[in-house]
């Protein structure tokens, strides 16, 4: 198990946010979190990632307390990506620049996954001359570059056109095969989530708890041909079924 969430609650400003949530994330799955806007979702990545303590419950991560884990975690949060006075190639080394390890192994670290991100070429432009696919790519560039095989995702794609959005999901499952990576996942889009994952958990609100979960039987690798396919709007339906 990669990571196991047991009873977690969390309470702002004497208001249940979170209330008995718990799940598991096995070894090289796809989970994404769905749920209508504020009901927590962000929350349970900042209490996996150690950002915020006063939660109730306990967090296991590769079977060891949160509080005693040393290990890493990629995260991906849901705003601000890029540092606007640093290039690309600056941002996505900063992480490894914090940790202090050596330049060149940082350098060739970068260098390698900028083909594979498509962004060959582009690693010494600031942020305001890129593309919002292209900071989309340079943030999950970063994310990758951390050395863990656990990441946390969160809405990723939001505030993207839909065509780069499509392409962005389509480039995110084949980096995901290549890498073997344990992704859990946040989205509104329901399409999205059915399209990337191997399991679905659905979140309701005040306070957000499990309202269901659904394992997609989809088989891999997906193409988009697959979103329209019947069984993918069974899914569909069984989600908005159960955001109601
Ligand atoms: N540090 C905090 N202090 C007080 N309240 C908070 C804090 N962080 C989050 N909240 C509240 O907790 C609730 C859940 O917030 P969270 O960011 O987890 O929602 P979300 O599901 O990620 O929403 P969205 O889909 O809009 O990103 C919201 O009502 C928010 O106002
Ligand atoms: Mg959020």
């Amino acid at each position: 198990m990669k990571i196991s969430l047991n009873n977690i609650g969390q309470v702002y400003d004497g208001k249940k946010v979170l209330s008995e949530i718990s799940f598991d994330v096995n070894a090289g799955e796809f989970i994404t979190l769905i749920g209508p806007s504020g009901c927590g979702k962000s929350t349970i990545f900042k209490i996996i990632t150690g950002l915020e303590k006063n939660y109730t419950g306990t967090v296991l991560i590769n079977g060891i307390d949160l509080e005693k884990y040393q290990g890493k975690l990629a995260y991906m949060p849901q705003n601000d990506l890029l540092m606007d006075w640093r290039t690309l190639y600056k941002n996505a080394v900063l992480p490894m620049e914090i940790e202090k390890i050596n330049k060149k192994t940082a350098d060739e670290k970068v260098r390698k996954l900028l083909p594979e991100f498509k962004l060959l070429g582009e690693e010494n432009k600031y942020p305001y001359e890129l593309s919002g696919g292209m900071k989309k790519r340079a943030a999950l560039l970063r994310t990758f570059l951390v050395d863990t095989d656990i990441m946390l995702l969160d809405e990723p794609f939001g505030a993207l056109d839909a065509i780069t959005r499509s392409e962005m999901q389509e480039f995110l499952l084949e980096v995901c095969e290549k890498h073997k990576h344990t992704v859990l996942f946040i989205t509104h889009d329901i399409d999205e989530a059915v399209y990337l994952s191997d399991r679905i958990i659905v979140l309701g609100k005040n306070p957000a708890v499990i309202k269901g979960e659904l394992e997609i039987k989809l088989p891999k690798p997906r193409n988009t041909e697959v979103l329209l396919e019947r069984e993918f709007l069974e899914y569909k339906k069984r989600i908005m079924e159960l955001l109601v």
